[in-house]
């Protein structure tokens, strides 16, 4: 594909040759993008109940009909395909295949992820599905929903289920999306369904995440290829410091357990800290057997990196950096050497596990120009700069196995419903039209640069 721009696109400072079998792709997740939520029997979720509560997203926005998705989803492979994608993270609505969340399976809706694995199959992507990014169906919902323990059960059911359809042709599972943000912004600040504000929620929630995501593990394990691998997708955050005095660096030990060993000690060592609990508050509450649960070997960990955390005692530090540096339309940084960082770390905490950026990118303010293309050059770069980042990780021999674009299109962004555009698709939410951005044609001239220089 070529790239029509008039602006300059950031160059690595060395040419950038990914390992042979390197995983490109990109990703979205169900209530983003499928819409059809009255279609085929599916349940209602607590993002639904959550969106249609006053107040709680920007213009009362909801996943109702987002890019209809669900019905598009021929069309929607066909542009994957030429954007070059090898891989497609996606996620499967648990208020789908269980619209209660238990009970009775809704064969429709398990058709659905049938017809669309076998969709991308036939245009030789690879499905990565997660099974849960956070549309937990409300009637689980009513009953505690991540509070109670019982829900890890039955997501283990659910899992049972799809992956004794899907499993055959699957080969990245992913269990659970991001349990800090489910657990900490759903049941910690309340800005996430289900919209509650207590740490101790959070920290609660947070446990029965991690455990609904080791039952899972060992679920896909027993029902899926051989080759199959399994893996969760933690979003973390590399901490920064401004100076060495002492306030700062214990204020940055509190973010970085509040940001990464909340989930990495857990998952990784089968252990909560004595950190934890100072910083929290308090450990959950727990059965024995939980930690060896969640702690259940994996064998790659996906990480979704955005940005970075920058601490300092002194207000002035910060007033200075967001004066300086850039920011998405998020409000967050661009700090490519981050995602080196975090990699970097994972590797160090857990050396044997492969790497995969399971998330990356950014929202801009993209329009679509008089010529009917739309010229988001800021993308481009930011995703330039990620990939060399990602490519200086591997250098210093970090295991990174695949990088996946956040995301393939223009989609729901949670609480800030439709205005941050992350796709690499833009979607006229009027028209549902698809045109795909430069910055998707740049990454597809990325990726084909990338599979012609293998030998
Ligand atoms: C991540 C979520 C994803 C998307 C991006 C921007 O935290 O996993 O669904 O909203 O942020």
């Amino acid at each position: 594909m070529n790239l029509q721009t008039t602006q300059p696109v950031y160059e690595p400072k060395t040419p950038l040759q990914f390992p042979k079998d390197f995983i490109w792709g990109a990703a979205t997740s169900a209530y983003q993008i499928e819409g059809a939520i009255y279609q085929d029997g599916r349940g209602v979720s607590i993002w639904d109940e959550f969106a249609a509560t006053v107040g709680k997203t920007y213009r009362g926005e909801s996943g109702a009909i987002a890019i209809d998705h669900y019905n598009r989803y021929k069309e929607d492979v066909a542009l994957m395909k030429q954007l070059g994608l090898g891989a497609y993270r996606f996620s499967i609505a648990w208020p789908r295949i269980f619209p209660t969340g238990t009970g009775m399976i809704n064969q429709k809706g398990l058709d659905f992820y049938d017809r669309l694995v076998d969709e991308l199959l036939k245009h030789n992507i690879s499905p990565i599905p997660t099974l849960f990014h956070w549309d937990l169906p409300a009637q689980l919902g009513h009953a505690g929903g991540w509070l109670n323990r019982d829900t890890a059960n039955y997501f283990a059911d659910y899992v049972e289920v799809v992956s004794k359809k899907l499993g055959d042709r699957v080969s990245h599972w992913i269990t659970v999306n991001e349990p800090w943000c489910a657990s900490y912004l759903g049941y910690g600040v309340g800005v996430h369904a289900p919209g509650h504000t207590s740490t101790v929620e959070a920290v609660q929630s947070g446990h029965v995440l991690m455990l609904a995501h080791g039952m899972a593990a060992q679920r896909l394990r027993a029902n899926s290829a051989a080759s199959a691998k399994i893996g969760v997708a933690l979003n973390l955050v590399p901490i920064y410091t401004a100076d060495d005095s002492e306030a700062t660096q214990k204020k940055a030990h509190e973010r970085d357990v509040f940001f990464n060993s909340w989930f990495i000690d857990p998952i990784f060592h089968g252990k909560y800290t004595d950190d934890f609990k100072e910083v929290m508050g308090n450990f959950p509450q727990m059965q024995d057997g939980d930690l060896r649960i969640i702690s259940t070997p994996i064998d790659f960990v996906g990480i979704n990196y955005y940005s970075r955390e920058y601490v300092s005692s002194q207000e002035a530090d910060l007033t200075n950096l967001k004066r300086s540096a850039e920011y998405t339309e998020m409000g967050w940084e661009v700090f490519p050497d981050g995602i080196t960082a975090i990699i970097e770390r994972v590797h160090a905490e857990a050396p044997n596990l492969p790497i995969m950026i399971t998330e990356n990118g950014a929202a801009f303010d993209d329009v679509v120009d008089s010529d009917g293309l739309v010229h988001d050059i800021k993308r481009i770069n930011y995703l330039a700069k990620h990939l060399e980042a990602c490519h200086t990780a591997i250098q210093h021999s970090a295991p990174l196995i695949g990088y996946l674009v956040w995301s393939v299109f223009d989609n729901y962004e949670w609480a800030e419903g439709y205005v941050k555009r992350f796709g690499l698709v833009h979607v006229d939410l009027q028209t549902q039209k698809r045109t795909i951005k430069d910055s998707g044609r740049w990454f597809a001239d990325f990726i084909q640069n990338q599979r012609n220089a293998q030998p």
